[in-house]
């Protein structure tokens, strides 16, 4: 059942090709326009959206924190991530032509369930992305757009979240067609882009037994660190929380440009630092950026582990360990730069010798407060 892996966390990460190229499938209609599941919206009531906000708990959380950079960026209409279980304990500003987009693997996650009852009682519209059909939030919701990842059995979220953010930029992309903000042709240039990435993700996951290697290096860590920038921010959040549920230890993820503001006094001599960096393409702004962050916590005795894209040699100096990942355009590099992150949690849980598909005080649906 397994399909010959040691643990469901693995064969999932192992399906995350094939479940982001679901998710794909048939979005594209022959008038280029991108199709959900469920909308019971009009594209009028789309159009009116003003303001987007994006409630979810955990990894979930951390797919609406990468959508909100893609959809600012796409459909330019302020976008705000909200974890579910604050959002629906105040009194945040919505009304008909706000647009509240719940992402849930499960579909029963109690907090975001009440944070999307929230937002209707307010008349807001709500968009459900899910891995489960027929589930609570997909019904509640007034349009749904459903992961095609299949079911996942690990407690840890992989594959759904991969899928999650395919679900993300493909409504950015809808919203910004539907408003007039992108073209067709520039739809589909995206779609093809993503279309790309389950093959560059096979090459990848055929790639990762130095990641397996470092992952018994690290097993004795007390802490490991993760920084990123930009949707490598979310990116390090999800390595912290991997690793914290998995093996049990010690682990955070920090906005890279924030750790002269206090993290970076964490850092003593050998303390593992994973550092997530952009592309060098384009402008590389925010690729030097990072790199100069890296030499700051290296300068300080870190050892650091880089993913970085394939072909940017020059960050091969700064690197303990260097985690080459294919090269993919700056928004979608998350369905890239995750991936290891995923391998390193499951792997430094399993050298613990933990049960890593069952972890201690956890729940795979968490249908209680
Ligand atoms: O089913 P949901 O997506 O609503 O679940 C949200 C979180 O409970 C979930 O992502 C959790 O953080 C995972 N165990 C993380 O791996």
């Amino acid at each position: 059942e397994k399909g010959g892996h040691d643990y469901f966390m693995l064969k999932e990460i192992a399906e995350q090709p094939q479940a982001i190229a679901d998710t794909l499938l048939g979005r594209l209609s022959d008038r280029g326009e991108i199709v959900l599941d469920e909308v019971r919206l009009t594209d009028q009531d789309l159009r009116d959206v003003d303001k987007i906000f994006i409630v979810a708990c955990g990894t979930s959380y951390h797919a609406g924190m990468v959508a909100k950079y893609a959809i600012e960026h796409w459909v330019r209409i302020p976008c705000e991530v909200e974890l579910a279980s604050e959002f629906r304990y105040r009194d945040p500003i919505l009304d008909r032509s706000t647009l509240v987009v719940a992402i849930s693997q499960s579909g029963e996650s109690m907090d975001t369930l009440m944070a999307l009852r929230h937002a209707k009682e307010q008349k807001a519209r709500v968009l459900a992305i899910c891995n489960t059909n027929g589930s609570t939030i997909p019904r509640e919701s007034d349009a749904v757009l459903y992961t095609h990842g299949g079911p996942e059995i690990a407690v840890a979220s992989t594959k759904a979240f991969l899928t999650q953010l395919v679900a993300c930029y493909l409504i950015g992309l809808h919203l910004a067609q539907i408003r007039g903000v992108m073209y067709a042709d520039e739809v589909a240039a995206v779609v093809e882009k993503l279309q790309r990435t389950p093959d560059s993700l096979r090459t990848l996951l055929g790639q990762m037994e130095d990641v397996r290697e470092l992952a018994r290096d690290l097993k004795t860590a007390s802490t490991v660190l993760f920084i990123g920038r930009h949707v490598g921010y979310p990116v390090a959040l999800e390595g912290a929380l991997k690793l914290k549920e998995l093996a049990y230890m010690h682990a955070e993820g920090f906005a890279a440009g924030e750790l002269k503001h206090g993290p970076i006094a964490l850092i003593d001599e050998g303390t593992p630092v994973v550092c997530v960096v952009p592309s060098p393409a384009g402008r590389g702004v925010m690729r030097d950026k990072v790199v100069s962050n890296i030499q700051e916590v290296r300068a300080r005795g870190a050892r650091t582990i880089v993913i970085a894209e394939e072909g940017d040699e020059d960050v091969r100096a700064y690197a303990d360990h260097l985690i080459p990942v294919p090269a993919t355009p700056t928004l979608l590099a998350p369905l890239m730069t995750t991936v290891p992150l995923q391998i390193l949690a499951c792997e430094i849980a399993a050298a613990r010798g933990h049960d890593v598909d069952q972890p201690r005080n956890l729940a795979k649906s968490v249908t209680v407060e």
